[in-house]
């Protein structure tokens, strides 16, 4: 590889082959927003389901959000494509051997199945078809994958409770609750009887906060349900009692800077607060939210996001470290990874 370094110049090129190299995991993922075009035109037609854009490419140009409100409405309209076991199994297959493409090794992924169930499709269609693509493509791209079920909070807590009751017999497959969808007037407290439910089930809780919503949500995401990663949390800055709380808790957020900037949270990359967090001494990690719509997978977010904030190498191996150490991987696999990490960054 040819670099021209200066004493200051970061050599793009070798740190890009630094980030590809390393092993990640990935833990901020709705397996509904890794939908490409191409997979949801295909789904329509096996389907007969009818996409309100003429052509891919239509669909893809529609992909400029002013905010949170406006991507999710275009996000459920084309998950309706989905309705087929073997649907499911074909967006997680697909999901995987794109991630194995971007060194993850490890991937804790969300579902969202209130968008399906409304349309009429079943709980175990949608758990099986998931279950059999993370499965089988896991298997063939050596990716282990976890499943996060995740309600929406624009709707009652009541439909909430019916889903975690749906979702029980196929408790097994299932690692975490989450939360996820339309943040600013759905604060987590609304979820505290779901969140308890789906702990009495041996679920971990994870819980979008702090993306658009405030820092108040980001605490009761901790103290109501429980939470033990914060998705997204980028918000947390504000509140310095708050990165305390964080930072001493060792609570991972789960950050993902493409669509920060796709949905407005931040204007350019260059102002994301990601390197303020980790200056903060929280167990920050980079993930891809919704890659068919925001521009790029993990490796992509890693790559622009170290160049708009000129990380340095051991930053880099830092996120690298801490998306295996916020993980819900036994310890031992943890630290095979984190050393593995160790080493490469020599
Ligand atoms: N569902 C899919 N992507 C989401 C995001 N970034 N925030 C909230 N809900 C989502
Ligand atoms: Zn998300």
């Amino acid at each position: 590889m040819v670099c021209a370094l200066s004493s200051v110049e970061v050599c793009v090129e070798s740190l890009d082959a630094f980030i590809d190299s390393l092993p990640k995991a990935e833990l901020h993922l709705h397996l509904e927003g890794t939908l490409e075009p191409e997979l949801a035109f295909e789904l329509a037609a096996r389907n007969g389901v009818k996409l309100r854009f003429p052509s891919v490419e239509a669909l893809r140009q529609a992909y400029s959000f002013a905010d949170l409100q406006s991507f999710l409405d275009v996000y459920y309209r084309v998950a309706a494509v989905l309705v087929t076991e073997r649907d499911f199994r074909d967006l997680a297959a697909a999901y995987v051997a794109r991630a194995a493409a971007d060194g993850v090794k490890h991937a804790e992924v969300f579902f969202d199945p209130q968008t399906h169930t409304v349309r009429g499709v079943s709980m175990g269609t949608i758990v099986r078809g998931l279950q059999a693509g993370l499965t089988d493509a896991g298997a063939a791209h050596r990716v282990t994958t976890r499943l996060i079920l995740c309600l929406l909070r624009h709707l009652p807590e009541d439909e909430a409770l019916q889903t975690i009751d749906e979702a029980a017999p196929f408790g097994d497959a299932i690692t975490a609750i989450g939360l996820d969808s339309s943040e600013v007037g759905h604060p987590p407290s609304k979820f505290a009887r779901a969140f308890a439910r789906a702990r009495a089930l041996g679920w971990h809780a994870v819980a979008h906060a702090g993306e658009e919503g405030p820092p108040a949500y980001v605490w009761e995401a901790l103290e109501i349900l429980r939470a033990e990663r914060i998705d997204h949390g980028v918000r947390a800055l504000e509140d310095s009692a708050l990165v305390e709380r964080l930072r001493r808790g060792r609570v991972p957020l789960t950050v993902c800077p493409l669509s920060n900037v796709k949905l407005r949270v931040f204007d350019r990359l260059e102002a994301h607060n990601l390197k303020g967090l980790l200056d903060q001494g929280l167990v920050v990690t980079i993930n891809s939210d919704d890659p068919a719509y925001f521009g790029g997978y993990v490796g992509e977010n890693y790559r622009r996001v170290a160049e708009a904030l000129r990380l340095s190498r051991s930053e880099i191996a830092q996120l690298a470290r801490n998306s295996f150490a916020a993980s819900f991987l036994p310890d031992a696999e943890k630290r095979r990874w984190m050393a593995g990490i160790d080493r490469l960054e020599g």
